[in-house]
C-alpha cells in the first residue's frame, strides 16, 4: 500500500486532529514544580520498549505498519500512520516546545515560515482584517504584502509609534492580530497584555513570534496572546544546523490549523531529532547569551565608533518598563549604528575575526550581519529610515563564545573600521 489517504468512505471530519492529537503515546509525566531546564531534559521522555535507549532514535521513515484497515489501525493504538501526519521524533520535538510556551498543542513545520504561512492561510479570510506591524521579520511582510492582496485580505500595517496604542491599531473588523517583541533589527519591545487584551475584546486572534525572546525569557501565552510562533531554526535549534518552525496554542485554535496537513510544510524526523537535541541546552544557552547580550550591549554604548545601541529596553523608560513585565531576560541580541554610516559598517564586518558575518541567528557562534542587506533588504533606503533603521546598522547575534572575547573582538574591529 503506497497510499497514504485513508479511505475513502471515511468521515474526514472525524479525523481532524485525531492523527495529532487523541491517540497519542504518554510522554513520561513531570511534576508540575519542575522548573524549563529540568523540563527541557526531560519533558518528553518516552519509553522505548525496543532497547532502551536514552535518547529518542529518530524515526526516519514516511510510512508506518498498521495492522489492518486505517480505521481499525486507529482504533486499536495504530497511533503513526504517515509521516506528513506525524511522526514520533518529530511529535517529541514538538512536544517540548509545547510545554515551553504552556500551550495546548504543538506542531512543527519545515521553517518559521512555514509554521506563519500555515497560520495565515489557516485563519485569514477574504475581507476579514488583519493587522501587522510593519516590523515585523521580513519574509512575514513579504507573505503578507504577497499573499494579502492575492486572497482579498486587507492588511492593517501599524508603524512603530502607532504601535504604542493598540486601542487605536485594532478596531471591530480586525481578525487577526501579528506582533513580534522584540523586533528585528531595532529591538523595540511591544506591550503583549495589552495588545492581546484589545484583540480579545473585538474577538481578534493575536498571533506572537517568540523567535528572538525563546520562551525561556518571554511566554506570550502567558501574556494573553492566543498563538505563539518560532523560527525554531533560531535559538530553539540553537545550532545553525536545521531549519523548522512552531505553532504553539489552544487545542481548538490548532485544530484549525492545516486540519488535514495539506499545506504540506511539516518538519522532517531529522530536523525533528537535531531539534530535540537543540532543545535539551535552551535553558542554559539562554541564560548565557542574556547575560552577554548585556554585557555586550554596555562595553559597546562606550565605543566612540557607535553611534547607538539597541538592546531590549535599552534607553527608554517606556520600553524599559515593558520590558521588565514582560521578559525575563533580554537576549543575546544586540545592534549597533555604526558612525561613519554603510561603508563604515562594512568596514566593521570584513575587520571581525571571531563573529562571522551572516545572516541568521540564535547559534552557538556569533552572526553580524547589515539589516539593510539582508533581512531588510527588500526596503527603499527611505522606507528604512521611515522605520529608524540607519544604513550603518549592524545587527549581532552573540553565541557562546567567552563574552570578553567577543567585546574583544567587535571594539578591535570597531575601532579599526
Ligand atoms: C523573527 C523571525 N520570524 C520568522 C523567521 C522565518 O523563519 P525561517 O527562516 O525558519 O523560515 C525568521 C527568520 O529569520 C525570523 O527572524
Amino acid at each position: 500500500m503506497t497510499d497514504p489517504s485513508p479511505p475513502a468512505e471515511e468521515d474526514p471530519k472525524a479525523r481532524v486532529g485525531r492523527n495529532r492529537r487523541t491517540r497519542r503515546p504518554p510522554f513520561d509525566g513531570l511534576p508540575e514544580w519542575v522548573a524549563p531546564a529540568t523540563r527541557l531534559v526531560h519533558g518528553n521522555r518516552r519509553p522505548d520498549p525496543l532497547a532502551g535507549s536514552v535518547v529518542l532514535p529518530i524515526y526516519q521513515t514516511s510510512t508506518f505498519h498498521y495492522p489492518a484497515a486505517y480505521s481499525e489501525s486507529a482504533e486499536h493504538g495504530g497511533v503513526y500512520f504517515y509521516t506528513r501526519l506525524k511522526n514520533p521524533t518529530v511529535e517529541a520535538a514538538a512536544e517540548l516546545v509545547r510545554q515551553l510556551e504552556g500551550g495546548e498543542d504543538a506542531r512543527l513545520f519545515a521553517s518559521g515560515m512555514g509554521a506563519i504561512s500555515a497560520v495565515f492561510f489557516s485563519l485569514a479570510r477574504p475581507g476579514e482584517e488583519v493587522v501587522a506591524l510593519d516590523n515585523l521579520y521580513g519574509g512575514t511582510q513579504d507573505l503578507l504584502r504577497w499573499a494579502g492582496p492575492q486572497f482579498g485580505i486587507p492588511v492593517r500595517w501599524v508603524s512603530d509609534s502607532e504601535a504604542r496604542t493598540p486601542e487605536r491599531a485594532i478596531g471591530p473588523a480586525t481578525r487577526l492580530v501579528f506582533l513580534e517583541s522584540p523586533t528585528n533589527p531595532l529591538l523595540r519591545v511591544h506591550d503583549l497584555a495589552r495588545w492581546a487584551q484589545r484583540a480579545r475584546e473585538f474577538g481578534a486572534v493575536t498571533v506572537v513570534d517568540n523567535t528572538f525572546a525563546s520562551p525561556v525569557n518571554q511566554s506570550p501565552l502567558g501574556l494573553g496572546a492566543d498563538l505563539v510562533v518560532h523560527s525554531a531554526t533560531k535559538y530553539l535549534g540553537g545550532h545553525a544546523d536545521l531549519l523548522g518552525g512552531a505553532v504553539v496554542g489552544s487545542e481548538r485554535l490548532l485544530e484549525r490549523i492545516d486540519p488535514q496537513d495539506t499545506l504540506g510544510a511539516v518538519m522532517d524526523p531529522f530536523a525533528g531529532f537535531l531539534l530535540n537535541r537543540g532543545l535539551r541546552t535552551l535553558a542554559l544557552r539562554v541564560e548565557r547569551q542574556n547575560r552577554t547580550g548585556r554585557e555586550v550591549a554596555e562595553a559597546l554604548a562606550g565605543h566612540p565608533k557607535v553611534e547607538r545601541v539597541y538592546y531590549p529596553g535599552r534607553g527608554d523608560a517606556e520600553q524599559e518598563a515593558i520590558a521588565d513585565r514582560q521578559m525575563c531576560g533580554r537576549g543575546g541580541m544586540v545592534s549597533i549604528s555604526v558612525a561613519g554610516g554603510l561603508d563604515a559598517a562594512r568596514r566593521f564586518l570584513h575587520r571581525l575575526r571571531l563573529v562571522h558575518i551572516a545572516a541568521s541567528l540564535g547559534g552557538v557562534e556569533s552572526l553580524a550581519s547589515i539589516p539593510g542587506e539582508t533581512s531588510h533588504r527588500h526596503l527603499s533606503p527611505a522606507e528604512r529610515a521611515a522605520r529608524g533603521i540607519p544604513e550603518g546598522l549592524v545587527r549581532l547575534s552573540l553565541g557562546l563564545e567567552d563574552p570578553a572575547d567577543l567585546v574583544r573582538d567587535i571594539s578591535e574591529a570597531l575601532d579599526a573600521a
